[in-house]
């Protein structure tokens, strides 16, 4: 049975708008579409893939890391050494009379009078949750049945290796076990040197108790990971000198929120290092330039009793959306907790010798952890756009870089040729490694508006002067202003409009 659930109109709207619009669409939804679960239509996976890219560019390529893709099934011994089968669970009651499931602390945080308390469900001990349970006379929200003491639900999705299930498997709960599992052969191949990255963007599987709030809390999702191996004797980092005067918003432990050099952050003690410090530099940037604006998100210091078990010390990227302050990445020290652990029950070497150290060193890791969904769903918060007199149609402010399509392309009619110069357009940009897509049907205004719908940053239009002169017009998305330019130069101006960010023909 479903439980009810608080509702959120303005973010039901907008999954409203990105189901109507290709953006994500429920799975098997003709099956009935099992809690969550979404698909990304053409055009959520254009924009997830750039997301993606963005992550790649800055946290692989720019750094000189390595990315890999490991599987996403994993056998029993390896989430029974990273502790996942004992500690990857969440806290869980049941209604007496209806016997529906609910996760314990969500309920509990829902309570009004809980709430004004001012107490924190996350975090606690299962004891303590069943007494303010009982304390705040938080009842089912099927029937108002009583419920259940607080136990324990795994929340890996178990399946079986081959015929018969002698060999117990599960489907990957983070997308980082693969990336300790193949850290010796990767380190070894590439000279035995420390630091290191390695990163994977792929699939990660957890069986939400009560899966809500749209795609911020799915069952099958995906992450961005990097794990950064590092001598744990060199703490520091190269690239923190340059950055150590930046400022970023820090949301403490005891809820305060306050901006502080990196510098500051690092000798407050709120980073534990400067490793950790300069991944969350480079989280701000992504941040950043996929269309989140700065004040709209922050980093929150995650006290002790709330960190994963592998972990000395997370700090969560949140960011305000209107679900209220939702995690949408985390950054952990894990320490040697995971190469540790895997050696030992293994019984595989996992350190590496430093050369000038002349000592084996099993390394330490950092890893920042994103989620695709989530930000995802961050940047169409923050990019929708509503109706205003100038464009009567409510529409998506995407950087460029990140919209679906770098240009759609309109014939001004469908006759005289114009038709056949588009598709020559389209061709031509397409060979030139722009994303475009040509439209024919409809009004011209009503093509800008479908365009403006889904965030494409510029319009292309083969009207009768270009018959007569092979120029066509550009509109940008943010002003509907126009500039005319010869076909031969469009696919380099359009291009250099992208890097630039550029969305509007008068805006800076
Ligand atoms: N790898 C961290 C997480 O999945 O939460």
């Amino acid at each position: 049975m479903k439980s009810k659930e608080p509702s959120f109109p303005k973010a039901e709207r907008l999954i409203d708008v990105a189901i109507r619009r290709s953006f994500i669409m429920p799975s098997a939804e003709i099956y009935g579409a099992p809690a969550g679960f979404y698909d990304y239509g053409p055009v959520g996976c254009a924009i997830k893939r750039r997301l993606e890219n963005l992550w790649r560019s800055e946290m692989l390529q720019k750094e000189g890391f390595h990315e890999i893709e490991t599987s996403m099934i994993l056998p029993e011994a390896v989430l029974k050494a990273s502790g996942h089968a004992e500690n990857f669970s969440d806290p869980i009651v049941s209604c007496k009379k209806c016997n529906a499931r609910f996760r314990a602390d969500h309920l509990l945080s829902e309570n009004p009078a809980f709430a004004a308390s001012g107490a924190k469900a996350e975090g606690m001990q299962d004891a303590e949750l069943t007494d303010a349970i009982r304390k705040y006379k938080v009842a089912c929200p099927n029937d108002k049945g009583e419920l259940t003491e607080v136990a324990r639900f795994n929340m890996m999705f178990k399946t079986a290796i081959g015929a018969g299930d002698e060999r117990v498997a599960y489907c990957r709960p983070e997308t980082a076990q693969g990336i300790f599992l193949d850290f010796a052969r990767i380190v070894r191949n590439y000279g035995s040197r420390l630091p290191i990255g390695i990163g994977q963007v792929g699939r990660s599987f957890r069986n939400e108790i009560s899966p809500r709030q749209g795609i911020i809390r799915m069952r099958e999702f995906s992450q961005m990971e990097l794990e950064y191996f590092f001598n744990p004797e060199k703490q520091s980092h190269a690239g923190f000198t340059g950055i150590s005067g930046e400022k970023l918003v820090f949301e403490l432990e005891d809820g305060k929120v306050e901006e502080r050099t990196l510098a500051q952050a690092l000798s407050d003690g709120i980073v534990p290092n400067e490793i950790m410090a300069y991944f969350l530099w480079k989280q701000e940037r992504i941040y950043l330039a996929s269309g989140i604006p700065r004040g709209k998100f922050r980093f929150r210091k995650i006290p002790a009793n709330d960190t994963p078990h592998y972990s000395r010390g997370n700090i969560d990227l949140v960011v305000d959306t209107s679900y209220g302050w939702i995690e949408t990445t985390g950054t952990a020290y894990r320490t040697d907790y995971d190469l540790s652990s895997h050696a030992k029950a293994s019984g595989a070497d996992l350190s590496v010798f430093v050369e000038e150290e002349k000592k084996k060193v099993v390394p330490h890791v950092v890893e920042p952890s994103m989620g695709v969904d989530r930000m995802f769903w961050c940047v169409l918060e923050h990019c929708f756009m509503e109706k205003t007199p100038e464009k009567d149609w409510e529409w998506f402010n995407f950087p460029p870089a990140i919209a679906p399509y770098h240009a759609w392309i309109f014939p001004l009619m469908r006759k005289d040729g114009m038709e056949e110069k588009a598709r020559e357009v389209e061709s031509l940009l397409r060979e030139s490694g722009l994303i475009v897509y040509c439209q024919e049907s409809g009004s011209i205004g009503k093509r800008y508006a479908r365009a403006d719908e889904i965030g494409v940053p510029y319009c292309v239009t083969v009207d009768y002067d270009t018959l007569k002169d092979g120029t066509v017009t550009l509109r940008f998305r943010n002003d509907g202003k126009q500039v005319r330019l010869a076909i031969g130069e469009l696919a380099e101006k359009i291009a250099s409009f992208v890097k630039e960010g550029k969305v509007a023909l008068d805006l800076a």
